[in-house]
């Protein structure tokens, strides 16, 4: 780990229970678990594997975070790690949560960088908190802590909590091949703030599809599966995603567009549920590690009836058209766009 990080670590003092949100910051949490019990919060189910799969010290406990709502803990601390694309008003949130989640006295602490508005959110966790102090800064990282004193308590309550919710959901209108749709989106999610356009290059290789049972795997907010359902109402379609915030929003946006034929899974790829498919289809996270992709084509053939296709929409510099031959046999460019290709791989195809 590096030096500058080390330091700053270092002055969180404190010795017992530790919550730790925001960005999955696996070294941070290894160090801060040395000498704490630390319940680490992860909204994504595939870095909580992940996590617990790396994280070296025993005090620590990785929870998904639709299995820690339910409880109701108190925390001696909260460290937040800053995550960049939460915006202000998720950080803002992350650090209500943070704060109703510390007990009485315990401090609340936040690492962020001073490109990022650390200076700014000092000012915000003064106003949430009324009290905040910068402990240091290092390598352009600020640690600020608040102490969560009586009194204080109203300040962190529902109506912040739900003025948050109003100020962070918004809805986007999408209009496909003569239909209306109406997606709720949110911060931290994929396609916040409009419909990516290699989605959208993906449902124009699916029009008039015959298939019957059909999985959007990393569904995002639902736009691929929910658009399939909504024009092949005799299919089944299952929603899929490793990120609970994501599904949250996709079950919102099924009641939205009326629909019946549509399911949702929280999983990690295909870890977490059973079953298989006609039309697999995906804007892949191509993020991820080439192991995840070359998984994901392994897995996703095992996943297909005979003669089911896999249908992927990658960004022009990804290639997985090598695994594709090497799994599927066979495979073909559908669409090609600005950015993006679509790419289609049949199972059996003879
Ligand atoms: C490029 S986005 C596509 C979102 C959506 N389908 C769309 O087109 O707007 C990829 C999605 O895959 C999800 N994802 C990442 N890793 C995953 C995993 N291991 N298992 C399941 N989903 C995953 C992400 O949370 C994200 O929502």
């Amino acid at each position: 780990m590096h030096k500058w990080k080390i330091k700053l670590l270092e002055k969180i003092e404190e010795k017992g229970k530790g919550l730790f949100s925001g960005k999955a910051d696996l070294e941070a949490m290894d160090f801060l678990s040395e000498k704490n019990s630390l319940t680490a919060v992860f909204s994504r189910l595939n870095e909580k594997n992940l996590a617990e799969k790396k994280i070296k010290k025993k005090k620590f406990l990785a929870v998904f975070a639709k299995d820690f709502n339910e409880t109701e803990n108190t925390f001696d601390f909260s460290v937040v790690f800053h995550e960049d694309f939460m915006g202000k008003n998720g950080t803002e949130e992350t650090l209500v949560f943070a704060g109703k989640k510390t007990r009485l006295n315990g401090k609340i602490y936040f690492i962020c960088k001073t490109s990022r508005g650390a200076k700014n959110f000092a000012e915000t966790m003064k106003e949430l908190f009324g009290n905040s102090t910068t402990l240091g800064i290092r390598n352009g990282v600020r640690l600020i802590a608040s102490e969560k004193k009586k009194g204080i308590e109203g300040k962190i309550n529902k109506e912040i909590e739900q003025k948050n919710e109003l100020k962070t959901e918004k809805l986007i209108e999408f209009g496909l091949r003569s239909k209306k749709y109406f997606f709720y989106s949110s911060f931290g999610v994929f396609s916040a703030k409009k419909i990516d356009e290699g989605t959208k290059l993906l449902l124009e290789c699916l029009k008039k599809i015959k298939e019957k049972r059909i999985l959007d795997f990393g569904c995002g907010l639902g736009i691929i599966g929910i658009v399939l359902a909504k024009e092949n109402p005799e299919a089944g379609i299952v929603l899929l995603d490793s990120d609970f915030k994501s599904v949250k929003l996709t079950e919102k946006n099924i009641k939205k567009n009326e629909l019946n034929n549509a399911e949702t899974i929280v999983s990690d790829g295909f870890k977490n549920f059973k079953g298989k498919f006609d039309l697999i289809a995906s804007n892949l996270p191509t993020h991820e590690k080439r192991e995840f992709l070359e998984e994901f084509v392994l897995e996703a053939e095992k996943r297909l009836n005979s003669k089911g296709r896999l249908v992927l929409v990658l960004n022009k510099a990804v290639f997985l058209e090598k695994e594709l031959n090497q799994v599927f046999g066979n495979h073909r460019i559908l669409a090609q766009g600005e950015k993006h290709k679509v790419i289609e791989a049949v199972k059996n195809l003879g």
